[in-house]
């Protein structure tokens, strides 16, 4: 399908990109990129994360935007980092879960998306998960973020050794990406030619 209409993605990650591009193509629509709001919020909730972001980039750029939240939840670990997921990554980072991980048997864990989408509709939330378990160790050069050490139930590969098209078969990002797909099929008229 001729991808003619777009989603502003305020986003600085051209995975999400890719990975938001691909679902959303299939249902008619480019992805553009705006950059994100400055301001990273702390909030317990990936709704509230999304929400506000979406609302600050709508006001900021005039036009409907989305932006995506997401975060990885692990059992064990009471479902840390979960919101905090971009700050662990950045501090400990791969090998620190490992290590946090390393006397559990209980690997079981979760990544969550939300995708709020800002407009003179007000603000609308998608939100998808997947259910997985924690890898013994890192396997994978693909995508991004904690993927090298995620493997979804239904597979035994990690999310970094599978490449976008089947990374979004089982992922939060593309089943909340696919709720989104179908809001804009049920409210087209909302959106003007064009945005
Ligand atoms: P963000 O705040 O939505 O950018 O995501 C928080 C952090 O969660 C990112 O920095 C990644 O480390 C991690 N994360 C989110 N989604 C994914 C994913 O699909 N794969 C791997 N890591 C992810």
């Amino acid at each position: 399908m001729a991808a003619t209409r777009s989603v502003l993605l305020a986003t600085g990650n051209r995975h999400k990109v890719a990975e938001i591009g691909l679902v959303l193509g299939d249902c008619g629509y480019r992805v553009e990129t705006v950059e994100a709001p400055k301001i990273e919020l702390q909030s317990n909730s990936l709704e509230t994360i999304a929400s506000t972001a979406a609302a600050l980039a709508y006001h900021a750029t005039g036009k409907p935007v989305a932006v995506e939240d997401a975060g990885l939840f692990i059992k064990a670990l009471n479902g840390f980092p979960g919101p905090y997921s971009s700050y662990v990554y950045k501090t400990i980072g791969l090998k620190g879960i490992l290590k946090l991980m390393a006397s559990e048997d209980n690997r079981e864990a979760l990544f969550r998306s939300v995708i709020a989408y800002a407009g003179p509709w007000g603000i609308v939330v998608f939100e998808g998960e997947v259910r997985g378990i924690i890898a013994m160790e890192a396997r994978g050069s693909q995508g991004f973020g904690f993927d090298p050490i995620f493997i979804p139930e239904g597979s035994t590969r990690t999310f970094a050794e599978m490449k976008i098209e089947e990374k979004n078969k089982y992922s939060h990002r593309a089943k909340a990406a696919r709720k989104l797909c179908e809001w804009l099929r049920e409210n087209s008229r909302l959106l003007a030619p064009g945005s």
